[in-house]
Formats: structure tokens, C-alpha cells, sequence
């Protein structure tokens, strides 16, 4: 109740309470919470949960996270297991380096307040920046003094390690040390649990030499390459309009929120990267990315694109007029014209055709084919099978050419993708004749299977990411088809399925399946070993989604795999080697050479060999 109090706003009606649904979009409240039961239900949207999905559903945390976070606010520390000393001084210094950068935040927008501040706070309301919004961002001053800040932060009580640690503060080689910003405009950078992990700083007038803005730099608690500003002040935001925009600046994401696109968050002076990508797509896979009609704008938009498909995003590109920006076009034209754009916004086929015409690149075969190709590659990267053959008909269609063309064209790239985890010619069940049957190789892999009691490390590997990583869970769904075939042990089989129940049904994963009744107590064991014993795989694994990167997942998504297929093999010629005792025929003998190669073959995968021929 006071978890959810502090996000929605609520009223009592009689035993219950009723607010706005965050959710969904919605004018009037049909979001119930039942504090006797610490449950809720919204009648609008149909979401329902407790607490821990609650927090994991609205803030975008995992299961273990959301429990962590519940303990921290309780004040019960779960103690993390084994941690060495080392580990714990990093931490201390992780806590310390966070409360400095929120005392900064706290002293620089009060110096907005100042006589000394006023020249900025002119600056932030010529920008059309609200009182509101410079709350709600975080913006402020820093006086143009070489240890104003310092000083303040130091009479809080912080050591000048920690405000080195922070970036607030650049330590010289002789030991010198004096304040980051100085003089300019502040903007603070928050991570998506809302704390803050730096600041873009902007000058106030153009002065030679001087840049433009100064950056925290990369820090025990600002890691660029995963941080989306504005992506705090955005996730509601983007969960409820189902798609996020983005767009390079601190400026176009504030004047975005200003004019009432809120689901907007910007990159921040980096290209963006897998890793921002990764956070982003909790919230939203549909993506509208705004860039300048430049040159560099174009490329920009080219990379983001790849990177965004690879990502399983939907993406549509927003082309500005040259020169403008989100925040100088919104301003100039208004909101209604920033909105017919985004509904006008083509997807990447359309949107690279267009540029490719206007490069004259389509005026010779030669320049179609290699558009043709530059497209059939980027649609080989949409993991959804579906929507790739219509992308794959859309280009058809808008070059004239035969689909047949161009499946065979995605087909070559295909299977060279990592995407497949088993070389496709075990995927195909392949057949032979025989006296005109025709037989199938392989059996159905159910029948391979024998009870084990004990479930395989592979199979463990796979359950974790299903419980933990929605992500995981999708990739293995869709980018692997793994089934409860898949598994070997009974009780993995019964847990995958009680995972894929609840996916399904869309619940809270963890919790769910650990409450699912259908399930003995040998899986429950299994599934509270694989939840809370993060030591038996990798002490990395409890922040699941948001500390490792997805390959990462995915190779571990493979290499189980591949393990597993390996495990099927070598029982099937284990089965194989009795049958051959009685009988040994043509087609046994055949079928056993066969098997064989497919235990070598995948013997040397998983060395790291890989092999086209077998
Ligand atoms: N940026 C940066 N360092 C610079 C210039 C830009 O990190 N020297 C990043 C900032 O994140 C900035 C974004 O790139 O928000 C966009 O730059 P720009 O549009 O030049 O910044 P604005 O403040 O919007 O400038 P202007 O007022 O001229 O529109
Ligand atoms: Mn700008």
C-alpha cells in the first residue's frame, strides 16, 4: 500500500482504495488496491498482482531487485551472500558516491534560486522551461567558482575521495583539486530507479574554447553506455503510450515532456548502445527515433536502426527538417505538428528507400541490387518471423521483384546468425528412402528422453533466465523455439511449463511459479535453489536483466542448448548400440553412422569449431 501510494494516487472507498491506473491511459480511476490483501486490480486494463509485481511491472525490476528494494524499505538487509571485504569497501563507496551526487543536485538547484542563479533561471524559462519541469529534471546552477561546490559538500560531511568518485570534483596529477562545473546551466542525469549518477553542465553564452557542455565523466555509479536520460521521469510514460522516442539532447527530451510527449528519452551525446537498448525495450519495443535531416543525422538514424531491429525493436524514423532539432521544431511549429510527424513516421523499409532514391543509388541496377541486399540484410535481423515475411513482401512489392528472390537472399543469411542455435541441418529431420517409405530419422524427441531424477546443470541455466529475464524468456520462446521437448528431466519439463503458464498468462513469473500447486515439493526445491542460490551459477545473475548483457543471455541461451542436444545425442546412441545387437540392418547401421557425425559435430560447436559440411 505504501509502495503503491507513492506512485499512484489514491482514494478510499470503503475497504478499498481507487486511483488512476499507471498502466494504462485512463480519465476515470478503475486502478483498485486492497491494502488488507496487499493486492490490486485495475477493471480498466486487467492488470493485477501483488507488491513485487507491482514494483517489477511499474518500475521495470526484477523479481530478486523488487524484493531487495521491499527489504531496504522495510530496513531489513538481506545480506548478500559471501560478500569479501573488498567487495564490501566498493559498495560503501558505490552508497557514498550516490548521496553526493544527490546533496549536488540539491545545492546547485538551490543556486538557481540565487541572484547569482538568475541569469540561468532566465536561461531555463526562455527555453520554455516550467518551475515543474526544472523540478521534475533536476536542473540548476552551479556558481562559476573553483570550489563553491566543494566546499559545500565537504561541510555535509563528504570526503573529497568521495567527490572524486562522484566526478563532482577533478583531482591534477600534483594533487590539486577544484570543482567540475563551474558556471553553468545543470541538468542532472538520473538512472531508471531514479537516482542521480551525474550532470550535462551547459555554458551560458558561447565562449571560445569552451565547450558547449561538460559531462560527468564514466564512474563507479555513471556507466554511459547504459544510462537513457530522461529515462526515469519516461518509463511510466512509455509503457502506457507503447513506445518510446528518442532523440539526442537534454533540451529536446525536456521540451518533449513539456509539450506532452513524456515517453521521451535521449541517448545524451553518445551514440546509442545495445546496452541502452536492452533497458529501454522493459518498457517498449516500438521505438520513433528523431534525427535532423543532416548527414551525420542520416547515419545516425542508419545505426540506430540496425541496432534497434537487433533488438527486436519496431522502429520508425522521424525525419526533422535540416537544422531543427525536436526541441527548436516543437517550439517553432508546436505540438500538433511534432504529432502528425510521428504518426507519418515510416519504418525502416520506407524510410531507407526514400534515402536510397534520393541518393540516386536506384537509378542503376547495380545501386537496386545493392539496396535490395542492404534491406534484406536489416530485415534478417527482425526476430519475429512473421513480421519479416511481410517486410520481406513490402520490398518485393516496391522494387518489383519476386519474393522467391528474395526468401532465397534471407535465407543466406539466416543461418549463418547466431540467432539459430543449432546448425540448421539438425533442425531439418532428415528423411530417406527405403522400398519407397518414407521414414524419419530421428524420433520424436519426447521418446528420447529417459527420467532423471536429478536436473542438468544445461537445464538449470535455461530455467534461470526463463524465471528471471522476461527478455531471456522471449528469446528463448521465439529466437530458439525451445519447449518443454527441450528439456531432459521431468522436472525440468514440469517447471519450463509452469514458466511458460505464466508468461502467458502474463503474471509475475517467479512468484507465480513458486506458488503454482500443480508442482512438487522436488521442483519447488529446484525453483527456490535457482531463484535465491546465485552463488551456484554466477553471483551476476540476481540483477539478471539489468546486469548482463544480452548476448550474454543469449550465448548462455546457446551453449545450454547445444549441451542439451548433445546429452539427447549421446542417450539415442547409447539406444541405438542395444538395437544393434539384434539387428543389425542397413538402416540401423546407417542411422547410427548418422548420429555419430551429429555427436561430433556438436562436440566441435561446442569447442568453438564451427563447421558448414558434416
Ligand atoms: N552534447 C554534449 N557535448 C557538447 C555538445 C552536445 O554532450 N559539446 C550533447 C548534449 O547531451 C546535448 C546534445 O548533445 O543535449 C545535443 O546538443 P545541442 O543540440 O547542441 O544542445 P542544446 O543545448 O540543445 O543546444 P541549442 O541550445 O543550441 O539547441
Ligand atoms: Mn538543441
Amino acid at each position: 500500500m505504501d509502495v503503491i501510494g507513492e506512485h499512484v494516487a489514491l482514494q478510499r472507498r470503503g475497504k478499498n482504495f481507487l486511483g488512476l491506473c499507471p498502466f494504462h491511459n485512463e480519465k476515470t480511476p478503475s486502478f483498485n488496491v486492497n491494502p488488507e490483501l496487499g493486492i490490486y486490480k485495475c477493471f480498466g486494463c486487467g492488470k493485477s498482482g501483488n507488491v513485487i509485481s507491482f514494483l517489477m511491472e511499474h518500475n521495470g525490476q526484477n523479481f530478486v531487485e523488487s524484493v531487495r528494494f521491499l527489504a531496504n524499505k522495510a530496513g531489513i538487509t538481506i545480506p548478500t551472500d559471501d560478500i569479501t571485504p573488498k567487495e564490501q569497501e566498493q559498495q560503501n563507496k558505490t552508497d557514498l558516491a550516490y548521496k553526493a551526487l544527490q546533496s549536488a543536485l540539491e545545492y546547485y538547484s538551490k543556486q538557481l534560486q540565487t541572484k547569482e542563479g538568475s541569469s540561468v533561471r532566465t536561461y531555463f524559462l526562455n527555453r520554455d522551461f516550467s518551475a515543474d519541469a526544472m523540478q521534475t529534471f533536476g536542473l540548476g546552477y552551479a556558481p562559476d567558482n573553483w570550489s563553491a561546490t566543494m566546499m559545500y559538500l565537504i561541510k555535509q560531511g563528504y570526503t573529497q575521495e568521495t567527490l572524486v568518485d562522484a566526478g563532482l570534483v577533478i583531482e591534477k596529477d600534483d594533487g590539486k583539486v577544484y570543482d567540475r562545473f563551474r558556471g553553468r546551466a545543470m541538468f542532472a542525469v538520473h538512472d531508471s530507479m531514479g537516482r542521480v549518477v551525474g550532470f550535462g553542465a551547459r555554458i551560458l553564452t558561447d565562449v571560445k574554447d569552451q565547450p558547449k557542455y561538460i559531462n560527468s565523466p564514466q564512474s563507479l555509479v555513471y556507466d554511459k553506455s547504459k544510462i537513457l536520460y530522461g529515462l526515469f521521469q519516461a518509463k511510466q510514460h512509455i509503457r502506457q503510450e507503447k513506445s518510446s522516442i528518442m532523440v539526442e539532447g537534454y533540451a529536446d527530451v525536456i521540451t518533449l515532456h513539456e509539450n506532452g510527449f513524456r515517453n521521451a528519452v535521449a541517448s545524451s551525446g553518445t551514440s546509442l548502445t545495445n546496452e541502452q537498448l536492452d533497458v529501454l525495450s522493459r518498457y517498449s519495443t516500438t521505438m520513433y527515433l528523431v534525427y535532423d535531416g543532416d548527414a551525420a543525422g542520416i547515419n545516425a538514424a542508419m545505426r540506430g536502426v540496425e541496432l534497434a531491429l537487433n533488438k527486436g525493436f519496431e522502429v520508425n524514423i522521424v525525419t526533422l527538417p535540416n537544422k531543427e532539432d525536436p526541441d527548436s521544431f516543437v517550439r517553432r511549429n508546436g505540438a500538433e505538428t511534432f504529432r502528425t510527424f510521428l504518426r507519418n513516421a515510416p519504418n525502416f523499409i520506407d524510410y531507407l528507400s526514400e534515402q536510397y532514391k534520393q541518393q540516386g543509388m536506384l537509378a542503376t541496377p547495380k545501386g537496386q541490387a545493392e539496396a535490395v541486399r542492404t534491406l534484406v540484410k536489416l530485415i534478417s535481423l527482425v526476430q519475429d518471423a512473421l513480421q519479416r515475411d511481410i517486410f520481406l513482401r513490402s520490398v518485393a512489392q516496391r522494387f518489383s521483384l519476386q519474393e522467391q528472390l528474395l526468401y532465397d537472399e534471407l535465407n543466406k543469411i539466416i543461418p549463418s546468425k547466431s540467432l539459430v542455435p543449432v546448425p540448421q541441418q539438425y533442425q531439418q529431420k532428415k528423411t530417406w528412402i527405403k522400398n519407397g517409405n518414407k521414414r524419419e530419422l530421428l524420433p520424436p524427441a519426447e521418446k528420447l528422453t529417459i527420467q532423471q531424477s536429478a536436473i542438468t546443470p544445461e537445464e538449470k541455466i535455461l530455467l534461470k533466465i526463463a524465471l528471471v529475464s522476461p527478455h531471456g524468456f522471449m528469446m528463448m520462446e521465439e529466437g530458439f523455439a525451445v519447449s518443454t521437448d527441450t528439456f531432459v528431466t521431468t522436472e525440468a519439463k514440469t517447471i519450463y511449463q509452469a514458466v511458460q503458464h505464466a508468461h502467458h498468462h502474463g503474471v509475475e513469473v517467479a512468484g507465480h511459479v513458486m506458488m503454482n500447486e500443480a508442482l512438487d515439493q522436488a521442483c519447488k526445491n529446484i525453483i527456490g535453489e535457482l531463484l535465491f542460490a546465485d552463488e551456484q551459477l554466477s553471483s551476476n545473475w540476481s540483477n539478471f536483466d539489468v546486469e548482463l548483457p544480452q548476448l550474454d543471455i543469449k550465448k548462455a541461451i546457446s551453449d545450454s542448448l547445444l549441451s542439451l542436444s548433445l546429452i539427447k545425442v549421446i542417450k539415442q546412441i547409447t539406444e541405438i548400440q542395444n538395437k544393434l545387437k539384434e539387428n543389425d540392418d542397413h538402416d540401423t547401421i546407417l542411422a547410427y553412422m548418422e548420429l555419430v557425425k551429429r555427436k561430433n559435430a556438436i562436440d566441435m560447436q561446442l569447442r568453438g569449431i564451427t563447421i558448414d559440411e558434416f
